[in-house]
């Protein structure tokens, strides 16, 4: 039996943009290295695992590693012409559907992509990905706060967020 769906907010009412999603999860941190890609990728199979149809999108334009934890690195998404837009067909493994700015260069070359080009990649990969219907999509996202980040709350309906840190002992003295 399917498990019950958590409803987000925003995912009971019809919406233009990803209608057939029901949760948009972003994954952020203020620094890199903490973690993020690592809770995206696990929570995206774990979220499979449970019987929930999960999609992962690496919007880590600047270094995803999403294709490496998923070991397809050579990985190049087939790109289908529907009705006059072209229809991007994402990766199916471990139960996910999986979406990364690193299926589209070269390891070396991620550095290319910038500013507004970042950010109409993204536009891209969310609006024509074949998703389908999903319970979960995860964001793994880039560190800080950034033009990607922006695009991501200003296109989609971000259902909920999980900001990953890293432990520190807190220093407080009276002033
Ligand atoms: N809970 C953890 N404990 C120890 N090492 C971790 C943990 N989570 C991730 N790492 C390691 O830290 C490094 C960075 O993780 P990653 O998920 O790529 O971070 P981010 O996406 O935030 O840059 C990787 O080498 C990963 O294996
Ligand atoms: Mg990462």
């Amino acid at each position: 039996m399917k498990p019950k769906v958590i409803v987000g907010k925003h995912a009971e009412k019809p919406r233009e943009v990803l209608p057939l999603v029901r949760n948009i999860i972003a994954v952020s941190s203020g620094k890199g290295g903490v973690g993020k890609t690592t809770i995206a990728v696990n929570l995206a199979i774990s979220l499979a695992r449970r019987g929930f149809s999960t999609g992962l999108l690496d919007a880590d334009v600047f270094g995803p590693s999403v294709p490496k934890m998923f070991n397809e690195e050579k990985y190049r998404p087939e790109v289908r012409r529907e009705k006059d837009a072209d229809i991007i067909i994402p990766l199916s493994k471990y139960g996910v559907k999986v979406l990364s700015t690193g299926f589209f260069v070269d390891p070396g070359d991620a550095v290319i992509w910038r500013g507004p080009m970042a950010s109409n990649f993204l536009k891209q990969l969310i609006m024509q990905g074949d998703w389908g219907e999903l319970d979960y999509l995860l964001v793994d996202l880039p560190p800080g706060t950034s033009d990607i980040h922006l695009t991501l709350v200003q296109e989609v309906p971000v259902t909920g967020a999980i900001v990953v840190t890293t432990p520190r002992k807190w220093h407080w003295q009276m002033p």
